[in-house]
């Protein structure tokens, strides 16, 4: 099912869009990596203790019995499915999952929650934004989500600079073509005449910017982008509400270790005190549990999403959402679960070191 969304995505989207999505930092080999490090992991079942029934809704900040899986921030939905980011949004609403609209979004994000209301009544849209030098500029994109009705705050902080993405360099991909546009950058304090404040990228940031953060909002912040256990605890002692293990799927430093080799270390360094979550590379319902196994509370998805949106919009991101979920419920039911925490840590052994 996903391989046949990935193939009718490819085949819809114009190749340098494409590239754009399926690329990654320098040499790819991180992209690689993440998916490739599944494969190495196994499952090692219970037995004789399941159910009929089972229970794989997860509370996390701002989301109350949410799917397990939750759509990544993902930048320009409209260039990739005239449905945009309004079709994403309805979609995982309908599955009762979490949205996270980005800074680089091409549909404001006061319209996106718009959108998931219309296909739930409650839903959860969590809003992704990187630390503006400025701290003004920061303060309206929050006071922006805040109003629209976002639940929570993810706060990116693998991006001190932007990744060189060898595939957009070489097409010559820099810019979005004219007609769209980073909604969510227009009319921001000092902009230039044009309107739009260029989505920030700053080495110079530290945790006293994520601590200014934390005290402008009331809402709950995850720190994204966290692959080192110290830094996990950092943020945990910050107070932010939430840890995601994520290398970028790949697109800021290809020298990284694959985002699921870093998720039992961070989830050791958290101890519980908040839900981590892992993106990069889950492809298959097996993934999602591999990761609740190793400490995930939730994970996330990036590309498949959008793979679903360029294939057929809207059905096409339901379509993901509910096969990784089916097939995670699946897999919870021959490791026999009857919940998510079910999944302990010694379920899961490298292939080949099971003795
Ligand atoms: C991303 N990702 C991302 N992350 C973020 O914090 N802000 C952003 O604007 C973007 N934009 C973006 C665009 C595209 C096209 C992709 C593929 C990814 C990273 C994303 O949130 C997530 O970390 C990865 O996509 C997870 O890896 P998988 O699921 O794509 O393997």
């Amino acid at each position: 099912m996903l391989r046949a969304l990935y193939d009718a995505a490819r085949k819809t989207l114009d190749p340098v869009h494409y590239d754009y999505v399926a690329g990654g930092a320098g040499e790819e080999r991180v992209v690689a990596g993440n998916e490739g490090a599944f494969d190495r992991y196994a499952l090692l079942p219970r037995v004789l203790c399941g159910s009929e029934v089972r229970d794989t809704a997860v509370d996390l900040p701002g989301a109350r019995r949410a799917a397990p899986v939750v759509v990544a921030p993902t930048a320009f939905h409209r260039l990739l499915h005239p449905g945009g980011e309004r079709a994403t949004a309805r979609a995982a609403a309908a599955e009762g999952a979490v949205l996270v609209t980005g800074t680089a979004a091409t549909t404001a994000v006061a319209d996106v929650v718009a959108a998931a209301r219309e296909a739930a009544a409650d839903p959860a849209v969590w809003f992704q934004l990187y630390l503006h030098p400025r701290r003004e500029v920061t303060e309206a994109l929050v006071r922006r989500a805040e109003r629209a009705g976002c639940t929570a705050l993810v706060v990116t902080v693998d991006s001190p600079v932007f990744g060189r993405h060898t595939r957009d360099l070489r097409n010559g991909f820099t810019d979005l073509p004219p007609g769209y546009a980073a909604e969510n950058m227009r009319g921001l304090p000092g902009a230039p005449p044009d309107g739009l404040t260029d989505i920030p990228m700053s080495p110079s940031l530290s945790w006293r910017d994520l601590g200014e953060l934390l005290h402008m909002t009331s809402l709950p912040v995850l720190v994204k982008g966290v692959l080192h256990p110290a830094d996990a605890t950092v943020a945990v002692e910050h107070g932010a509400a939430g840890v995601i293990v994520s290398n970028h799927g790949g697109r800021q430093s290809d020298a990284v270790p694959a985002a699921v080799d870093c998720l039992p270390a961070v989830a050791r360094a958290v101890a519980g005190r908040v839900p981590v979550l892992l993106d990069g590379g889950i492809r298959r319902g097996s993934d999602v549990a591999v990761a609740l196994a190793l400490g995930a509370a939730a994970v996330g998805v990036g590309r498949p999403a959008v793979w679903g949106l360029a294939a057929e919009g809207e059905a096409g991101v339901r379509a993901v959402l509910r096969t990784l979920c089916d097939e995670y419920d699946h897999t919870l039911a021959l490791c026999g679960g009857r919940r998510n925490t079910d999944l302990a840590r010694d379920m899961v052994v490298r292939k080949g070191e099971t003795w």
